[in-house]
């Protein structure tokens, strides 16, 4: 190792050397940029991860392009000749240069700078280095072309079969190497870096094809790339005036959802997740029954009370507590063996509530359910809600994509009589999280529920037509862009593109039901599913020739937890699992991963077989 002396001797003598050399005049014409994506790896934070360090290669933002940088930026006659490597190991070690001043006068002043950033050199640069730091571009764009080699790398990664879907740890050996304090001192970029790439390492691939754990799975790559632009134009939704472009696309997209739906007109806004979007559309009912509460609150105002069926979202219940309707103002509506609402138990409770003196006001009737996938009867719901003047209100949240397609979406037939709709694009069309919208039949009702009219925002003089500042009829106030990358994909595979997905889902999904039926150890929940919703158990030797009853039951309810765990600890599989009713744990696979394939399905039930069948 050399020491400090030593090193300024070395200096100094390089310097000497230099000066006798004589191709000055190529060297000042090089391109800087190449000096800038030159492979300089001088890391003096490598090492200091906790943990299994993960980082296979070392990044390269390092300490040379930062002294080019300056050195260019400031107008001094410096330019760097070549990099004298002492060695070419992986260790750390401070790199020595070559610089070739113009003359003499700059060779003293050239010695001086050298030394000064020699010690430069031992760090990294910093954030603070990047623009709008003066001459911070070159570092910037190789800062972010590191950043994105990082993330093409987990792209990658992602759609290999042959790679993980998760490293799975508990939390607090995750914690030991998530290095998650948050110093007092800024960390160097390289460290920056190495940040990112261990974040990402830990991630669970949620676009692994071979990932089915949640209703919205799968990795659309141009839907990234608009999530990736939306997050450049880092702009906020409230107003034209700082979102134009985004505000007319909103308005498109919404009014294109609209058409789909059937409604004739309306208005719609986006929010954050299918749960929002129903807390909107209770909200907006209760505005409707109950005017006075936006200024009065609910006090004095008749007991309000909504329907849902038993396999609805929680958010519903979740909306009344939030909006002063409370609980147990939610009457649970029974279901049919698939999971549909039953519509004489929603006419007789409707007609309970009414003998009891409250005021139903809301119907939820869902379209797609979570877990089983179901479509309740839309037509026959909007008729009740007709007869005793409620709001209906579909949250497809899950099921809304069907209609997309010409061949399933009869199963949402008559959504257009609804006061409303949930419709979450980042579940099943794959729109990267977070995109849900809510429309609303009538027009003007949102604003009205909402507007608060905030003078510092709002202004109604501005220049331009005030209609166009969406901020106003939402419940929040800074909105994040969800359109874009919905808009973006869309173009990118037409209205067609997406029909096919979602029939190409529903193949998959049937296909998985045909290998159910016949193989041995895997029992359906339910033999003809509506959605790509696929529940089912698989029933290990063990338990095979047991006698049905209770031991049976309290046995098979622990098979699909320790299957699941063993899936997540292989990292080669994943897909959810829940008790409902009176059922046991099954598995429920959902289908909306564009990457999934039929050999996918096969694989599943090979994976599971071999996980679970000791058990
Ligand atoms: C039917 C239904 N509605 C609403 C939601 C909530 O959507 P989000 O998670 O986007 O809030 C879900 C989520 O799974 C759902 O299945």
């Amino acid at each position: 190792m050399i020491s400090d002396t030593n090193l300024i001797e070395t200096v100094s003598e390089e310097a000497e050397l230099l000066q006798t050399e004589n191709n000055t005049e190529q060297r000042e014409n090089q391109d800087v940029s190449d000096n800038l994506t030159s492979t300089t790896n001088n890391r003096p934070n490598q090492g200091k991860n906790v943990g299994n360090p993960p980082a296979p290669r070392r990044r390269v933002i390092g300490d040379r392009p930062r002294l080019v940088d300056r050195t260019v930026s400031e107008g001094q006659l410096l330019v760097p000749k070549k990099n004298l490597r002492q060695q070419d190991s992986e260790e750390d070690h401070p790199d020595f240069y070559e610089f070739r001043a113009k003359d003499n006068v700059m060779k003293t002043y050239w010695l001086q700078q050298t030394f000064m950033s020699w010690w430069a050199l031992r760090s990294t640069p910093f954030a603070a280095d990047l623009l709008p730091c003066k001459g911070g571009a070159g570092l910037t764009t190789k800062f972010l072309k590191e950043v994105l080699e990082v993330i093409l790398e987990y792209v990658q990664g992602t759609f290999d079969r042959s790679s993980k879907i998760l490293e799975f740890h508990h939390p607090n050996e995750l914690r030991e190497r998530l290095h998650l304090e948050i110093p007092d001192k800024a960390e160097n970029l390289d460290q920056i870096l190495q940040d990112c790439q261990n974040t990402l390492k830990y991630c669970v691939h949620t676009g692994h094809p071979r990932y089915f754990n949640q209703l919205s799975t799968g990795l659309d790559v141009i839907s990234m790339a608009g999530e990736w632009l939306t997050a450049a134009a880092n702009t906020n939704m409230f107003t034209y005036e700082i979102a134009p472009v985004f505000t007319l696309m909103e308005r498109a997209i919404l009014k294109k959802m609209r058409e789909i739906i059937g409604y004739k007109d309306g208005d719609g806004i986006f929010a954050p997740g299918g749960a929002i979007s129903n807390l909107y559309a209770v909200m907006c009912a209760r505005h409707k029954y109950v005017p006075s509460c936006k200024r009065r609150g609910l006090s004095g105002a008749p007991n309000l009370v909504l329907f849902t069926s038993e396999h609805s979202h929680f958010s519903l219940r979740r909306a009344a507590a939030i909006l002063g309707i409370g609980t147990d103002n939610v009457v649970y509506i029974d279901t049919d063996k698939r999971g549909k609402m039953s519509l004489e138990d929603l006419e007789n409770k409707i007609q309970q509530a009414i003998a009891r003196g409250d005021k139903p006001f809301f119907v939820n009737a869902t379209a797609g359910t979570t877990v089983l996938g179901a479509f309740d009867p839309l037509n026959a719901v909007a008729d009740i809600c007709e007869k005793y003047d409620l709001w209906m209100h579909v949250d497809g949240a899950w099921g809304g994509g069907v209609l997309m397609s010409r061949k399933h979406r009869h199963k949402l037939d008559g959504i257009h009589r609804a006061d409303s709709v949930t419709w979450n694009p980042h579940k099943l069309m794959g729109v990267l999280l977070q995109c849900s919208a809510i429309l609303i039949k009538e027009d003007g009702i949102l604003e009205d529920c909402n507007s608060m009219r905030a003078p510092y925002l709002f202004q109604q003089d501005k220049h331009y037509d005030v209609s166009y500042d969406t901020g106003d009829k939402t419940m929040q106030c800074g909105r994040h862009v969800d359109v874009f990358k919905f808009w973006l994909m869309w173009r990118a595979k037409g209205t067609r593109g997406f029909e096919n997905h979602v029939n190409k889902l529903f193949e998959l999904a049937g296909y998985l039901l045909e290998k159910l039926k016949s193989r041995e150890g895997f029992k359906l929940v339910h033999e003809k599913p509506e959605h790509t919703n696929v529940c089912y158990w698989y029933i290990p030797p063990s338990l095979r020739a047991m006698e049905e009853g209770t031991e049976k039951q309290l046995l098979l309810h622990k098979v699909a937890p320790a299957i699941k765990a063993r899936m997540m600890a292989t990292g080669t599989l994943m897909v959810g699992y829940q008790p409902l009713g009176d059922k046991v744990n099954f598995f429920r696979m959902v289908f909306s991963n564009p990457a999934a394939t039929k050999a996918d399905v096969d694989f599943l039930l090979d994976e599971t077989e071999r996980l679970g069948r000791d058990l």
